[in-house]
C-alpha cells in the first residue's frame, strides 16, 4: 500500500505557528479501525529505536566532556538502547595517544565554569562543523584513547550498548580496506575489556560524493569479511557485528545489513559465505540480505535523498514538534517493513536533528522517542483506517511493551498521526469496544504551535523533574466504549488494556 510521503503532506499543510485550539469544533464522524492481529508481521530488535553520537563531537576531545553531564546521561538512560558512534563525516582515525582525563562515571559532573566555557566554545565549533559539512570539506581527524574512554564511559554509565562504527574510508592504494587502524583500536578496547559491538562504514553509497572513493558491493563484502576475521582473532569473537550501511541505489532509504540471527551462537557476525553471495545493491528489496537499519531518518525526510548525506537537518523544523510527525511515521513504516533497528542520528551533537539540544534540554523528538520506548513492543501487527482515508490519518499497531510492568501480555499499542485540521475520532474494532484504553496524546506546548520546542502529554507540558529525574509519562484512561480522539495536527499512543490478543502472548 503505497502512501504519500508524509513530508510532502506536511509541507502542504500549514506549518506556521498555528494553534490547534483555534480550530473549529471536532467533526463527530468516526473513523473505524481494522486490526489484523492473527500473528505478528515482524519481530523487531529490542533496540529498534537506537541513536548515534556523531564522530564530529570528537573532532575536539574537549567536547566529549559533555558526555559527562549527569543530565545527558539521565536522558540517555531513559531511552535504554543502542548507541552508535559513526565516523560518517570525516576520515576519522584512531590514534594511540591519551589525554589525562579523569574517569567521569561516578563523579559525573563537569565544574559549572568549565561547562559554561565549553558550551560557548561549542556554539562556535558547531557552526564550524556545519559549515564544513555543507562545503563538503572532509578533514582527516584523529580521536584518542581518551575519546574512546569517554564514549565508552558514557554508554556504559547510561546503560547503553555501544556500536562502534569503524572507518571504512581508510583504504590501500588498490582500494582494499586498510584495517591496520581498526586493529589498533580493537587492541586498545580489548585491553580495557570494553564490551562493544562493531560496524564497518557508514553510508558507503555516499563515499564517492563525500570522499571521492567509489567502492562497489563486492569490495564492501570483502572488507566485511576482513573485519570479521580481525574480530575472530580478538577478544571480540562473540561481539555483534553490523554493517555495512548500504544506501539504496535510488536513495529511498539508507539501509544496513546485519549479522546472522542471534540464535546462531557459534558464529558471530555475518556469515562470510552469505556476504559473498550477497548482491549488496539488491538489498533494497529486503530479499537477499536482512535489512536492519536506517540511518539518519530525520535528515532523509527533510533534505531529500541526495543532499541528505550532508547537513544537520532543517533549521527551525527538525528540532520542533512538527518533526515528530515524520519521526513517528518513519518508525511506524520501518517497523511495518520489518526494519529491525532504526538509528536516530543524532542523540546529541552538531546539527538540528538532535534529540537533546546544546543546553542538554530534551527536544520534542526526545519525548516522542521516550514514549515510543515505553509503550511500543517489538511485535508488529497491522492496523488501518476503514475506507482507506489513511493519508492524513496514519495508524500503526504493535503489541504493547510489557517490560515496564505497567502493561500485560496481550495488550495492544496503537499509535496514530493526525494531519487533518480537525480532531479525528478513531473507533476500535467491535471485539475491542469495551476494553479500557489508556491514551497518551502529544501536542505542542506554548505559543509557537507546530514549531514549538516543547510538548504536552495529555495536556501536561513535559519537562525534567531535575537533572537526575525524568517526569512520569502519565496516561489518561478513557471510558470503555469511547472513541479515541486525536486532535488536529497531533499524534498519540493508545494502549488497549486487557486486549488478550494471542499474537502478543
Ligand atoms: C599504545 O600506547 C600504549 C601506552 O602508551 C603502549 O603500551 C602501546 O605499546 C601502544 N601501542 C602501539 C601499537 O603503539
Ligand atoms: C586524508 O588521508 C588520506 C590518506 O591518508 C589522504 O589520501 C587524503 O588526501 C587526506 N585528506 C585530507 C583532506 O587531508
Ligand atoms: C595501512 O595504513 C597504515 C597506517 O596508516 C600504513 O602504515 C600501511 O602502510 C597501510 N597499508 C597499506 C597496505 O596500504
Ligand atoms: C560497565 O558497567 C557495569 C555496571 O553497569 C560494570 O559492571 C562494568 O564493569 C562496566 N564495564 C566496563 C568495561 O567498565
Ligand atoms: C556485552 O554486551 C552484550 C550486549 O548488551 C551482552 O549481551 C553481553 O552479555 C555482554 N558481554 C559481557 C561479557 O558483558
Ligand atoms: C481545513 O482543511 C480544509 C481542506 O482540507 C479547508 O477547506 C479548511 O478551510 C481548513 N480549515 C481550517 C480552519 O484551516
Amino acid at each position: 500500500m503505497p502512501q504519500l510521503p508524509l513530508q510532502l503532506l506536511l509541507l502542504l499543510a500549514p506549518l506556521g505557528p498555528l494553534s490547534p485550539r483555534a480550530l473549529p469544533r471536532a467533526s463527530r464522524a468516526l473513523d473505524g479501525l481494522r486490526f489484523l492481529t492473527t500473528q505478528p508481521l515482524h519481530l523487531l530488535s529490542p533496540a529498534f529505536l537506537s541513536f548515534t553520537i556523531d564522530a564530529n563531537l570528537a573532532t575536539d576531545p574537549r567536547f566529549l566532556t559533555f558526555l559527562g553531564s549527569p543530565k545527558l546521561r539521565t536522558l540517555a538512560r531513559g531511552l535504554l538502547c543502542c548507541l552508535g558512534f559513526q565516523s560518517s563525516l570525516c576520515a576519522n582515525r584512531f590514534s594511540n595517544w591519551s589525554l589525562p582525563l579523569a574517569d567521569i562515571c561516578k563523579s559525573g559532573s563537569i565544574p559549572p565554569h568549565v561547562h559554561k566555557k565549553l558550551e560557548l566554545e561549542w556554539l562556535f565549533q558547531e557552526q564550524w562543523l556545519l559549515r564544513e559539512q555543507y562545503q563538503k570539506n572532509f578533514k582527516n581527524t584523529t580521536y584518542s584513547r581518551s575519546s574512546v574512554d569517554m564514549l565508552y564511559t558514557f554508554a556504559n554509565c547510561s546503560g547503553l550498548d555501544l556500536i562502534f562504527g569503524l572507518n571504512a574510508l581508510l583504504r590501500t592504494a588498490d582500494l582494499q580496506w586498510n584495517s591496520s587502524n581498526a586493529q589498533l583500536l580493537l587492541d586498545y578496547c580489548s585491553s580495557k575489556n570494553y564490551n562493544i559491538s562493531w560496524e564497518l562504514g557508514n553510508e558507503p553509497n555516499s563515499f564517492q560524493k563525500k570522499a571521492g572513493i567509489f567502492i562497489d558491493g563486492l569490495q564492501l563484502g570483502e572488507d566485511f569479511i576482513e573485519l570479521h576475521k580481525l574480530l575472530r582473532k580478538s577478544t571480540y569473537k562473540h561481539a555483534k557485528l553490523y554493517g555495512p550501511d548500504v544506501g539504496q541505489p535510488r536513495g529511498k532509504t539508507v539501509k544496513m545489513l546485519k549479522s546472522d540471527p542471534p540464535t546462531s551462537a557459534s558464529q558471530s557476525g555475518l556469515d562470510a559465505v552469505n556476504v559473498q553471495r550477497c548482491d549488496w545493491s539488491a538489498c533494497s528489496r529486503l530479499s537477499c540480505c536482512q535489512v536492519v537499519q536506517e540511518t539518519r531518518p530525520s535528515k532523509k525526510v527533510w533534505l531529500g535523498e541526495t543532499s541528505s548525506a550532508y547537513g544537520g537537518g532543517a533549521p527551525l523544523l527538525s528540532n520542533t514538534f512538527a518533526a515528530g510527525f515524520m519521526w513517528l511515521d518513519k518508525l511506524g513504516l520501518s517497523a511495518r517493513m520489518g526494519i529491525e533497528v532504526v538509528m536516530r542520528q543524532v542523540f546529541f551533537g552538531a546539527g538540528n536533528y538532535h534529540l537533546v539540544d546544546e543546553n542538554f534540554e530534551p527536544l520534542p523528538d526526545y519525548w516522542l522517542s521516550l514514549l515510543f520506548k515505553k509503550l511500543v513492543g517489538t511485535r508488529v501487527l497491522m492496523a488501518s483506517v476503514k475506507g482507506g482515508a489513511g493519508r492524513k490519518l496514519r495508524v500503526y499497531l504493535h503489541c504493547t511493551n510489557i517490560n515496564q510492568r505497567q502493561y500485560k501480555e496481550g495488550d495492544l499499542t496503537l499509535y496514530a498521526i493526525n494531519l487533518h485540521n480537525v480532531t479525528k475520532h478513531l473507533q476500535l474494532p467491535y471485539y475491542l469496544f469495551n476494553k479500557q484504553v489508556d491514551k497518551y496524546v502529544v501536542k505542542p506546548s506554548g505559543p509557537d504551535g507546530l514549531l514549538s520546542k516543547s510538548v504536552q502529554l495529555n495536556g501536561q507540558t513535559l519537562r525534567m523533574v531535575d537533572d537526575q529525574t525524568l517526569p512520569t509519562l502519565t496516561e489518561k484512561s478513557l471510558r470503555p466504549g469511547s472513541s479515541l480522539g486525536l486532535p488536529a495536527f497531533s499524534y498519540g499512543f493508545f494502549v488497549i488494556r486487557n486486549a488478550k490478543v494471542a499474537a502478543c502472548t
